[in-house]
């Protein structure tokens, strides 16, 4: 079973958000009941083992993206999507994309699946349970990514925790790897020396070229939870966009 790192997720999964995602893929059909997140749960009144019922990758060996995620059009990343509402935004802003969301959180990946496949995207959107650090950096082939989401990464703040941060040198060099030149990096916090930080570690890593430290909106339409309560509660954001060089 996954282990369920970090503390919980506070985010609410407003109707609102995820019915404004809904009417972008499926304009007039009625925002139903059913994508409540607590359906699952109430359907069965048992505990549901999202452990093993959420969907993950192969647990070893070399991983074909290009093989796996379903669809033909350039592949996506969006790590850490939570609630995964970035995920869903992000697939009807660019419906020839196929897109991989990762999310070490079982319970978060196995909703987002569910939600998946009632949206009708299970044909270029696949969800993964899984740490992105370990899966991204045994993923192929090199240059099959388009482009990299990384939504309000990293909410540990002790010195302990360290070594459960995604975005680093390390994880960096998996994605250029991965990412085709000219491929873009979008990175957003609303935690100033974050962003700091992760300006530094781009501008520092020799494959990839700062385009943009402070970008005032997320030009991709891939509006995360966290952004959008973000948002709605009036705090900055920190936003990067990067290139593969
Ligand atoms: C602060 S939340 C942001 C969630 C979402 N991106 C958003 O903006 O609303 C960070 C997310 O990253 C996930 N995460 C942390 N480490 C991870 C890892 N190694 N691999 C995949 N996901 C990870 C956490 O479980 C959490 O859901």
């Amino acid at each position: 079973m996954l282990e369920d790192t970090g503390p919980p997720d506070t985010d609410t999964d407003t109707d609102r958000s995820w019915r404004a995602a809904f009417d972008l893929l499926h304009p007039g059909v009625i925002f139903g009941g059913p994508m409540s997140d607590e359906t699952t749960q109430s359907r069965t009144e048992v505990p549901v083992p999202y452990g093993t019922m959420a969907p993950r990758p192969p647990a070893e060996g070399e991983l074909d993206l290009d093989a796996l995620v379903p669809g033909h059009g350039p592949i996506e990343l969006d790590i850490g999507f939570g609630r995964g509402m970035s995920v869903v935004r992000r697939a009807a802003k660019a419906p020839d994309a196929r897109i991989l969301g990762i999310e070490i959180k079982a319970k978060l990946a196995f909703r987002l699946s569910e939600r998946v496949m009632r949206l009708g995207l299970s044909d270029r959107v696949l969800v993964w349970a899984c740490d992105a650090r370990e899966t991204l950096a045994r993923s192929g082939p090199a240059g099959c990514v388009s482009r990299a989401f990384v939504h309000f990464p990293d909410p540990w703040w002790k010195k302990r925790h360290t070594k459960r941060r995604v975005l680093g040198d390390d994880f960096l060099s998996s994605l250029a790897r991965l990412m085709a030149p000219g491929a873009e990096l979008f990175v957003q916090t609303d935690v100033e020396d974050r962003h700091a930080l992760y300006v530094s570690f781009v501008e520092a890593h020799p494959d990839f070229e700062l385009v943009d430290a402070h970008l005032d909106h997320n030009p991709f339409g891939s509006v995360s939870n966290r952004e959008a309560r973000a948002e709605e509660d009036g705090l900055p954001i920190h936003r990067l966009l990067a290139r593969r060089r």
